[in-house]
């Protein structure tokens, strides 16, 4: 790949700058922050790490729009953190704000580009940037769900001593707590069942739900850097490659589940276009009430960002 364009240095941006770098995934990258000295001076770090690394990925610090010109992906993890005291509407509107004015600089300097989110909250956050792009929702999509899925996995192989290798988790819907974690996930060509009873699932369901918490309780200042960067990274491999790997991002869905129209975390085909085929799993009955509930939360969330 020629160039990715990173926008936010902070801690997903740089983590996510890092491992694009190690893994030589690009040949540039353009990494623009609000606070062009910060940027400029993680560009200088991580391009200090280049020789020893063996890598040629070029980093440029910046934070001006022009640098993200001819992208051929960008990642946007620009955001404002949630301050004590404030309410969950309050970022949402914040952090639209912003991804709506990002989205723009894209449309002008990027258009040919594939947008991936990473800002919260993300499900809303896409369909701000659908908008504001205008760009196909093949091309603007949102890194949550496979984050999701990941910790699942890592739960069940440290629950059951399987290589998180042979875990197939299946995790689905709003990428918050209310996320959809399916039973419907796999071991190897077994059923969940067949390794951890029911109530040892809804534990792990549990825990799975409140990790991103549970790390910002641990942290606290910051939230979770390495995972996500590792997820975004599945995502731009699985571009780069054409590889037409499976991966669940929130996407926009048309009224597949006769739902309406929002964005929310479902299973994809991802290869050189971005989302070549939004997939439509068989759901339980448990699971369609979610599914709805996330439909019917995020309707309301869209009428908050208009009031
Ligand atoms: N989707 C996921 O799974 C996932 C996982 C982790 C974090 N997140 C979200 O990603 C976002 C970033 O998280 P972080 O921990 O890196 O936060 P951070 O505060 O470390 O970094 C955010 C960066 O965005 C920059 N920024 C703010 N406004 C900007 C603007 N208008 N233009 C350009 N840059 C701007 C800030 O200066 C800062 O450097 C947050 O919204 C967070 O909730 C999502």
């Amino acid at each position: 790949m020629d160039k990715i364009s990173v926008i936010g240095a902070g801690s997903v941006g740089s983590s996510l700058a890092w491992l694009i770098l190690i893994n030589k995934l690009s040949k540039r990258i353009s990494l623009i922050d609000i606070d062009e000295d910060w940027a400029k001076g993680i560009a200088c770090d991580l391009n200090d790490s280049r020789f020893i690394l063996k890598s040629d990925t070029f980093i440029e610090g910046s934070s001006d729009y022009s640098a993200v010109k001819d992208s051929d992906i960008i990642v946007v993890t620009a955001g404002s953190p949630r301050k004590p005291g404030m309410r969950r509407q309050d970022l949402l509107k914040i952090n639209a704000g912003i991804i709506s004015s990002v989205s723009k600089e894209i449309k002008k300097h990027s258009p040919g580009s594939i947008v991936i989110l990473v800002t919260n909250p993300l499900d809303l956050m896409v369909y701000v940037a659908l908008e504001n792009t205008g760009f196909s929702s093949k091309r603007v999509f949102g890194m949550g769900s496979s984050l999701d899925s990941s910790r699942l996995a890592n739960f069940i192989s440290q629950e059951t001593g399987v290589s998180v290798k042979d875990i197939t988790p299946l995790v689905m819907g709003m990428h918050s707590k209310d996320m959809l974690v399916s039973k419907q996930s796999k071991i190897g060509v077994f059923s969940i069942e067949e390794f951890i009873p029911a109530e040892g699932f809804l534990a792990l369901k549990e825990k799975t739900c409140n990790r991103g918490k549970e790390i910002v309780d641990y942290l606290k200042k910051g939230s979770a850097r390495f995972g996500p960067a590792a997820a975004v990274v599945e995502i731009i491999e699985a571009i780069d490659k054409d590889s037409q790997k499976i991966i669940p991002v929130s996407c926009l869905l048309e009224n597949e589940f006769s739902l309406g129209k929002f964005c929310t975390g479902m299973p994809c085909v991802i290869g050189k276009n971005g989302i070549e085929k939004v997939l439509q799993p068989h759901l339980l009955p448990e699971e369609k009430k979610l599914l709805s509930e996330s439909a019917r939360s995020f309707q309301e969330s869209l009428k908050c960002l208009t009031d």
